[in-house]
């Protein structure tokens, strides 16, 4: 079996404005919002690690300190919580980043879109395969993580991969869109892929989540993109064009996804996992019965 290069870096586009979720969003960064007690950032970051990433790269503008305060040890709190004899809780802060791993922040100047985030870390990335995460995608695996599952192959074929979904024909607006193609060990290969088309011109209703593995080529191809849907420069139009020398898996992850960058995902999340907590679940379906009757 062949050794491909370990996937080490992650990256992480969080310059977005989270317009949908203002006034909250207007000086909290939309990846702090929590679901329960954890931000979201956090539950992407916890990902990568458990996928064998040991450099965080946070792709930020000047608004998001929030983000890099949260990563940072708070040695006086949790000396405080320890005085308190509150261990349980400086646990929680605790290492919430572990020693072995290193965190990277570069600024994205201006919101020229995911591609242009993305290509903002070619310096920090080098010519190295690597990962990208879209925190607002929250993906829950009883299993391995997302991520991990998606290294876990890029390990068995030396492909990078991107992260999909069946979504309904309907929403292919709101995605980038894939068409695949099975080889002979039933993997699916990408043949096209398609930002955000209208229903009537998606080659297939396989949307792009946040997960991405990537050859370290793709940022000389962003480099020559021009601004695709929206005016924005899109990784998906570098990622088109890659096809053409590397070969891509479309990876249909084992987990459910929650769009937490919309209102609806965001709340849907924030009860699964709250009874995922032990302490809160009987609280929780107790509540539930008492909502029953709003139906009639
Ligand atoms: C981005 C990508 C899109 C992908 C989506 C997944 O879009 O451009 O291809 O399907 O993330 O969440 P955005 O949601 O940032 O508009």
């Amino acid at each position: 079996m062949t050794d491909f290069p370990p996937i080490r870096k992650a990256v992480f586009p969080v310059a977005g404005l989270g317009t949908r979720f203002l006034p909250a969003t207007k000086s909290i960064p939309k990846e702090m919002l929590p679901i329960v007690d954890k931000p979201l950032i956090q539950y992407a970051v916890e990902e990568a690690v458990e996928a064998g990433v040991d450099t965080i790269i946070f792709v930020t503008s000047h608004k998001k300190g929030a983000i890099l305060d949260h990563f940072d040890p708070d040695a006086e709190l949790e000396s405080l919580l320890l005085a308190k004899g509150n261990d349980e809780l400086r646990k929680r802060i605790h290492n919430i980043i572990p020693d072995h791993v290193s965190t990277r922040y570069v600024i994205q100047e201006k919101a020229l879109g995911l591609g242009h985030a993305v290509w903002c870390a070619k310096n920090l990335v080098g010519d190295e395969p690597f990962a990208v995460l879209l925190a607002d995608d929250l993906i829950r695996s009883k299993g391995s993580g997302c991520l991990k599952q998606m290294v876990d192959e890029y390990h068995a074929t030396g492909a990078g991969s991107l992260g999909v979904e069946e979504v309904p024909s309907s929403m292919t607006d709101r995605y980038g869109i894939v068409s695949v193609e099975k080889d002979a060990t039933e993997r699916n290969y990408i043949r096209q892929i398609v930002e955000k088309p209208s229903p009537e011109n998606a080659p297939s209703n396989l949307g792009v989540v946040g997960r991405y593995i990537l050859p370290g080529e793709i940022f000389a191809l962003l480099e020559s993109v021009q601004a695709g849907v929206g005016g924005e420069i899109q990784l998906t139009d570098a990622i088109s064009r890659q096809l053409d020398s590397k070969p891509l898996l479309a990876h249909a992850f084992e987990g459910e996804r929650y769009d937490c960058g919309s209102r609806h995902g965001f709340i849907r999340a924030t009860v699964d996992y709250a009874l995922e907590h032990e302490d809160l679940r009987d609280d929780m379906l107790a509540y539930f019965d008492t909502l029953r009757d709003l139906r009639n």
